[in-house]
């Protein structure tokens, strides 16, 4: 028996799962599951995982349109996903999930080139997410016990808007979400 914040999980990505990810070539599961695909494929823990598959689940969580952003809408998903997420899953699942948007502003930053990397709708939506941090918000950044956990769950997620990529099913990562719940 699938613990029941497993069972809403799968019902989320059935029910809104199809919806295009924001302006990529991608729908909501298929980006999932690739970020969750590469965190797995580069070794990362059960919970890392799981974040990787759930870094969106806030965009689940409400009715916004799919291209919010390019109207000028925060949608502020990534704490909605941590409010969700808090109640079921342990930190090393919600602390990179909270701060993966922070990681594009802190990688920005820090990393010669990085934006450049970014694909259109993302360096559109990093503008209205506070743009690029400044020395006092790296510091700050770099205080969160699991800031490297969301740095590579950050550039999983830049890589997961691949029309092409071929992933396993969300069946294969029901095991990583049932290892996560605290
Ligand atoms: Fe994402």
């Amino acid at each position: 028996m699938l613990h029941p914040i497993t069972q809403k999980i799968v019902h989320l990505f059935e029910i809104h799962g199809n919806s295009m990810y924001g302006g990529e070539a991608v729908t909501q599961l298929e980006h999932g599951l690739q970020c969750a695909t590469l965190a797995r494929a580069n070794g990362a823990s059960d919970e890392l995982i799981t974040a990787s598959l759930l870094h969106d689940v806030g965009h689940l969580l409400h009715d916004l349109p799919d291209n919010a952003s390019d109207s000028g809408i925060d949608d502020l998903h990534e704490l909605r996903g941590e409010r969700f997420l808090a109640e079921y899953f342990k930190k090393s699942v919600v602390e990179p999930v909270k701060l993966h948007v922070q990681a594009k502003r802190y990688l920005c930053a820090k990393e010669p080139g990085y934006y450049e990397t970014l694909s259109t709708p993302s360096k559109t939506s990093l503008e209205i997410q506070g743009g690029i941090m400044n020395l006092e918000e790296v510091a700050e950044f770099e205080k969160n016990e699991y800031y490297r956990d969301a740095i590579d769950l950050r550039k999983w997620d830049d890589m997961a808007k691949d029309a092409n990529l071929v992933t396993p099913l969300l069946d294969s990562f029901i095991s990583s979400i049932e290892a996560s719940v605290k």
